[in-house]
């Protein structure tokens, strides 16, 4: 494969580095190169990679107070050398304390839960595994706060009668606010996600063939899952916009502690999934508090294939039938009504509204 390396408007000459206020620190200085649109480069795979950091936008979001190379730990040196891995999201923080245990921060408490989960991996895999979502497939770095320009002064203000440095009753609000929000995906989000791969046909019969190969056990609604939630209830109201409908999490994941929940997603044959059988009546409760065994074996995800569904199968052919011979007898009774009434001589007009008229030719009404 040709290598092209292009370096776009890297324009070392004019760097000015009074203009932009900046409410995080660049100790590395690195923003001196990146803060530039439209740098950045095609890799040797095609794709435009884009190298610029805006620092308005970076400032605002959760990750402001994180040095770039407590991220970007393998940048030493100037030119910098090629990249092999890039971030790990389990690696630990040099410049950031976590206040309640006094050691460095890291996310490692949930990359080790992500990783015995269905989808476990590390950042680079190859062949099957990279199939699978990493960190940054579901996160990006997400702005603080988005609808709020800046802090309620009536509470920041509040904060400052004691603690006295505006900055710090900014940085903890900030903080505090957004996780006391609810910052749940939406439905349509969710399942937008989950179908990035759960409907991409390509990724489903690689996967299928591999278990069908080397006889591991995979859910029965593996092939059709994301296919299959479109035509359940839930899915249909789901596209009509309805929130409070369940999505693929309010499901395989426990709410009782979703946030962490949703990084340990298993398999139905786990007895510790939320989807499994055991515990299908306490997940449909959630939002269905009146739903007993028979209410919760109810399919979520419907499916008119033989294989997978006989009741639905054989439902569907009978109910075909019977829909079609009563259409049939409809019409052939109306058909014959009207050629019986135009051998009586009653002719059909349009007056007054539409009638059959004139007198029967058997004197009859
Ligand atoms: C003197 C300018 C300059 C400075 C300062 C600088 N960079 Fe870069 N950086 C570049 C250029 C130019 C590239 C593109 C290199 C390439 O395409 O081979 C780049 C590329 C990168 C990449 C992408 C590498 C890849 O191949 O995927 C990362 C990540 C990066 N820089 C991080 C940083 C960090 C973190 C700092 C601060 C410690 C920093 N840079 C400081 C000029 C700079
Ligand atoms: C919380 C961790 C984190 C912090 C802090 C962070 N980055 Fe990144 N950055 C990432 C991730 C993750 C990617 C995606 C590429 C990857 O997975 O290696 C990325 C991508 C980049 C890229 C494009 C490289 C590529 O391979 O696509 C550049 C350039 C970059 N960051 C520069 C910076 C600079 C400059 C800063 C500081 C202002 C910074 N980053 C702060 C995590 C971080
Ligand atoms: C009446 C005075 C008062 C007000 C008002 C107040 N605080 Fe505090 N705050 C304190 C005191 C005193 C401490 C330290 C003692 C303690 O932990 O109880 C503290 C501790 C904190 C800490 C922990 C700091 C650390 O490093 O341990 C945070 C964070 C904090 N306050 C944020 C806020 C925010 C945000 C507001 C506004 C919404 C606020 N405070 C309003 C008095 C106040
Ligand atoms: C399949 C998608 C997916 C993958 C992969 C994933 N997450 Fe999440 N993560 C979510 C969802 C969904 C939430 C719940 C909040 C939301 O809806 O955005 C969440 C929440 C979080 C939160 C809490 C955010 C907050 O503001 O409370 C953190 C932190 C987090 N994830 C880190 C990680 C890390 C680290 C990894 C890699 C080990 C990871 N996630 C992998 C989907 C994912
Ligand atoms: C980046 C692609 C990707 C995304 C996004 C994704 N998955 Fe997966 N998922 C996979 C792959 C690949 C497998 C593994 C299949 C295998 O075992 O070979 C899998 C496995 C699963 C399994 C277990 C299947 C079994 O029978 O063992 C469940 C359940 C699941 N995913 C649910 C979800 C949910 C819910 C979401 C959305 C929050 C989601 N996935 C998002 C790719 C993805
Ligand atoms: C109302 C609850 C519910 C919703 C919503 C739901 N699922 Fe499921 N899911 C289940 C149950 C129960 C099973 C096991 C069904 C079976 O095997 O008959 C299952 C099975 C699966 C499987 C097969 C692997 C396994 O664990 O058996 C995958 C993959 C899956 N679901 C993904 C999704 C995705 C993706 C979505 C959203 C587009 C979704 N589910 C929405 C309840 C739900
Ligand atoms: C996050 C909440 C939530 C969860 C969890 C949930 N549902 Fe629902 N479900 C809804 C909502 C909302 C509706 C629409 C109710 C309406 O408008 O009639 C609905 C509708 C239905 C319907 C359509 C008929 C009816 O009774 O209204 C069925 C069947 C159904 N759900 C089955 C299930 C089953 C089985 C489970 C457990 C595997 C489950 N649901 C889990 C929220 C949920």
């Amino acid at each position: 494969m040709s290598k092209i390396r292009l370096l776009v408007c890297v324009v070392f000459a004019a760097l000015s580095l009074s203009s932009i206020s900046q409410a995080f620190v660049d100790d590395e200085a690195c923003l001196m190169c990146h803060k530039y649109p439209k740098m950045g480069r095609v890799d040797d795979d095609g794709y435009q990679k884009a190298y610029y950091v805006i620092p308005e936008v970076f400032s605002k979001t959760v990750h402001r107070n994180v040095p770039c190379r407590d991220c970007h730990y393998y940048i030493k040196q100037l030119p910098h050398r090629p990249v092999k891995e890039g971030v790990r999201c389990d690696r630990e923080c040099h410049s950031i304390e976590n206040p309640s245990t006094g050691k460095p921060f890291s996310h490692k408490s949930i990359y080790d839960t992500f990783k015995k989960s269905v989808h476990g991996r590390e950042k680079l895999e190859t062949g099957l595994d990279n199939d699978k979502p990493y960190c940054i497939t579901c996160h990006t770095n997400p702005l603080y706060n988005e609808e709020e320009e800046a802090p309620p002064k009536k509470i920041t203000d509040r904060c400052v009668v004691c603690h006295e440095d505006e900055k710090f009753a900014f940085k903890w609000y900030n903080h505090t606010s957004r996780r006391i929000r609810e910052v749940k995906r939406d439905t349509q989000e969710i399942v937008k996600l989950c179908s990035r791969c759960h409907a991409d046909q390509e990724i489903i019969d690689r996967h299928k063939e591999d278990a069908d190969q080397t006889g591991r056990e995979m859910g029965e609604k593996f092939p059709i899952a994301a296919e299959s939630y479109q035509n359940s209830f839930h899915g249909k109201v789901a596209k009509y916009g309805n929130k409070q409908v369940a999505n693929c999490l309010s499901c395989h994941a426990s709410p009782d502690n979703y946030y962490m929940s949703v990084h340990e997603l298993r398999p139905s044959r786990d007895p510790m999934s939320p989807v499994h059988k055991d515990n299908r009546v306490k997940t449909c409760r959630q939002c269905h508090k009146t739903a007993d065994a028979s209410y919760a074996a109810i399919d979520p995800h419907p499916t008119h294939d033989k294989e997978l569904n006989k009741f639905n199968y054989y439902a569907e052919i009978i109910y075909g039938i019977v829909g079609n011979v009563a259409l049939a007898a409809l019409m052939g009774m109306a058909l014959i009504e009207t050629i019986g009434r135009k051998r009586d001589g009653v002719s059909w007009v349009l007056r007054n509204g539409t009638t059959w008229r004139r007198r029967s030719r058997r004197k009859r009404k």
